[in-house]
């Protein structure tokens, strides 16, 4: 069974979400007085796009993908997320659907605020209702920089800008040599970047002949990020 938390772990771990980022003390002492903590095995479905949301969701420990089925039934992940980042806001501030099913891809423990608390919250602390809108400009942000990479790039540059955000946002583990990996199918790459699995083999073998990645069974490493950053930036 896990180990019961003091209020003063759970404010300690909370105070890196940036939700909570230069929020006073006194509301980081109420949320943590009012989260539940839960814990999703590896592959198991936290949410699903439709379901009416409850609560939001703060990643104490793991990696959960958030994705969504388009019109054409294929999965597009829109994003993996670890801690401290939160998720499952957008159904407590808009329409109460999931916009997105949520997926433990390894053992998750999250915090969960549930609605009322949550809006609590933003009424009574400014900085956090400021702080959940710099999280929805950033996501906004990022969704336009993909629409353009992936309208204008060919799967080689989709493949690099795909890796270069996960490098980037820290979803990677170290080998022994010190190298900086991610481990994912080349199926979940492709519902990553849009495009088809096997079109995912061929941009990695293009990538691991310019010398920017090795690639593994289920393991990418990223032997050379400037150069991925450079590919993307060709026009192709
Ligand atoms: P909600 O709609 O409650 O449940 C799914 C969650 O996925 C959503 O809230 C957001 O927190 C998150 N989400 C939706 N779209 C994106 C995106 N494009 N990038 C990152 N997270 C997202």
């Amino acid at each position: 069974m896990a180990p019961t938390l003091t209020i003063t772990e759970v404010r300690r771990t909370l105070k890196q979400v940036p939700l909570f980022h230069r929020a006073p003390e006194r509301a980081l002492e109420i949320a943590a007085a009012a989260v539940q903590r839960r814990t999703f095995e590896a592959n198991s479905v936290i949410f699903q796009e439709g379901d009416v949301g409850e609560a939001l969701y703060i990643i104490a420990e793991g990696l959960v993908k958030l994705s969504k089925v388009d019109l054409g039934g294929h999965e597009k992940t829109l994003a993996i997320l670890q801690p401290p980042e939160f998720f499952g806001e957008m159904a407590l501030l808009g329409e109460p659907a999931r916009t997105a099913s949520a997926l433990a891809l390894k053992q998750v423990t999250v915090y969960l605020l549930f609605e009322d608390d949550f809006k609590q919250l933003l009424e009574q602390y400014p900085t956090i209702s400021l702080n959940v809108t710099t999280t929805l400009v950033s996501r906004l942000k990022g969704m336009d920089d993909e629409a353009q990479i992936l309208s204008y790039k060919d799967a080689q540059g989709r493949v690099a800008y795909v890796l270069l955000r996960l490098f980037q946002n820290g979803v990677i583990e170290f080998n022994d040599d010190d190298q900086a990996y991610v481990r994912l199918t080349h199926q979940e790459l492709a519902s990553l970047a849009g495009t088809s699995r096997e079109t995912v083999t061929r941009a990695l073998k293009a990538l691991e002949t310019e010398g920017v990645i090795d690639t593994r069974p289920k393991e990418i490493i990223i032997l050379d990020p400037q150069g991925l950053e450079e590919i993307l930036h060709e026009i192709r």
